[in-house]
């Protein structure tokens, strides 16, 4: 059997243990477009509709309880609906869900946040990570009255059209002598792709010639240090320093984009690594499941937020800091100790281990990347140090292990990665690295 033909086989079994959930999705899709109103929902043959979470799982409309390392994008950290946090938006609700007036919570909530992250001094929240990172652009060139902004090949930094540019780039658009602007959906408007310059991750000299090149036009560098879409890869030490220092000497703010690498420490991925940035954009864990995006940095560029200072940037948003957000986003923080952040990467670390040797066992060549409590699965024999190497490596055993896992009752992201959280232990650890060995026998 070909590798298509057993990725079909899967699909097939999830087909037929999940009627109801095609049901609904075929209503769904009288609706609304694709059946939901997120892509990344989506997965042929159709995705399972979820009844409810509790902990580390999530039932299915089919009866099925699936143990959850998707964990809605890596950002429910406490597991699914944790006493502490639905308490506090309970509360919360009753008390009145969204005010005009500033509340305590979102007050709580910024000194926490600033007195965790080194680069932050002051912080602003918003709805979505999305935002986030728009409303950090923004700052950055209201603060340097340049326009231009560089961003990484393969990087995601939500769905706003600043960075709507190289994002999945299809293997045959890729131009072999390097990466160059490409517009993620039809009609972005070429003014937007004029405006981005895009990077290789990874490789410090192609950087320093192109910032150096452009950095009389360049607002800021946006990136993660630990790329999300490439399976929560670290970048090099070196990498990220030697980047740290060249935009403070060009002048170009430095943008860390952890939305989801914050996770990872207490004063998320900056402090894990020792690096520095200008500014940051946070969401996911920050929001305890409930909608949230923030950002924050240097005092001198998010005064320019601040109606008392003249405030050259407006920054408005109805459900900005709203203060059920701000309730569970507090709880979980209160939780996020940092012996809880040890145990999670001690179980990160170990369930790697574990994974590389399962598929060790089978021969069948593969990189496990991530950091901490991420982590990521790619079969190439090739190590993963940017964005061509992802997309090279073979698409159709990441499908196949997904729809495998999901038959096992094991739910990862469908890029084949996945998140642990306060409550795993190696209980679920071993639980999926037993339901991998039992799917990567299926699929040799
Ligand atoms: C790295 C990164 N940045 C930004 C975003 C956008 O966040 P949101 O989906 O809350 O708009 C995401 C979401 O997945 C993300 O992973």
């Amino acid at each position: 059997m070909t590798t298509q033909q057993k990725l079909q086989h899967e699909i097939d079994q999830f087909a037929a243990s999940t009627p109801v959930s095609a049901q609904k999705q075929a209503d769904a899709e009288r609706y609304l477009p694709g059946g939901s109103s997120r892509g990344t929902a989506f997965f042929a043959p159709h995705p399972h509709f979820i009844e409810r979470g509790e902990g580390h799982y999530v039932q299915d409309a089919d009866g099925s309880r699936l143990l959850d390392f998707m964990i809605n994008a890596t950002s429910l950290i406490l597991g699914h609906a944790h006493p502490d946090v639905t308490r506090a938006i309970q509360e919360q609700a009753a008390r009145g869900a969204a005010f005009t007036g500033p509340t305590d919570a979102q007050v709580r909530m910024a000194k926490i946040l600033t007195e965790r992250v080194p680069s932050v001094d002051l912080i602003r929240f918003t709805n979505s990570g999305t935002e986030g990172t728009m409303m950090a652009i923004r700052a950055a060139r209201a603060f340097t009255g340049r326009e231009k902004i560089a961003k990484f090949e393969g990087g995601y930094h939500g769905a706003h059209e600043y960075v709507s540019v190289s994002v999945r780039p299809p293997l045959e658009k890729l131009d072999p002598s390097g990466p160059t602007p490409i517009a993620e959906h039809p009609g972005l408007p070429q003014s937007i792709l004029d405006q981005v310059i895009v990077l290789p991750y990874n490789d410090l000299d192609w950087c320093e010639r192109v910032l150096r090149e452009n950095a009389s036009e360049l607002a800021c560098l946006i990136m993660e240090p630990v790329v999300s879409s490439f399976g929560y890869l670290p970048g090099d030490v070196e990498f990220l320093q030697g980047l740290r220092d060249l935009t403070a000497e060009l002048g170009i703010v430095l943008i860390y984009d952890e939305v989801q690498s914050f996770r990872i420490a207490p004063g998320g991925a900056q402090e894990a690594l020792g690096v520095i940035p200008d500014m940051t954009s946070f969401g996911k864990i920050i929001g305890g499941g409930t909608p949230v995006g923030a950002f924050g940095g240097r005092a001198e560029l998010m005064e320019l937020f601040d109606p008392t200072k003249g405030a050259p940037i407006a920054h408005a948003g109805t459900f900005n800091a709203n203060p059920v957000t701000m309730a569970a986003g507090e709880a979980v923080m209160n939780h996020l100790t940092p012996d809880v952040y040890e145990r999670m990467n001690a179980l990160g670390e170990e369930l790697r281990a574990k994974l590389r040797a399962v598929f060790d066992e089978f021969e069948m060549p593969t990189q496990i990347t991530g950091i901490g409590s991420l982590f990521g699965i790619h079969f190439t024999s090739e190590e993963i140090r940017d964005y061509r190497d992802v997309v090279r490596a073979d698409q159709t055993m990441r499908r196949a292990l997904f729809m495998g896992l999901l038959n096992e009752g094991v739910l990862l992201q469908s890029g084949a990665a996945g998140a642990m959280t306060s409550l795993t232990t190696e209980t679920e650890i071993d639980a999926l690295v037993d339901a991998t060995r039992r799917v990567t026998q299926r699929l040799k």
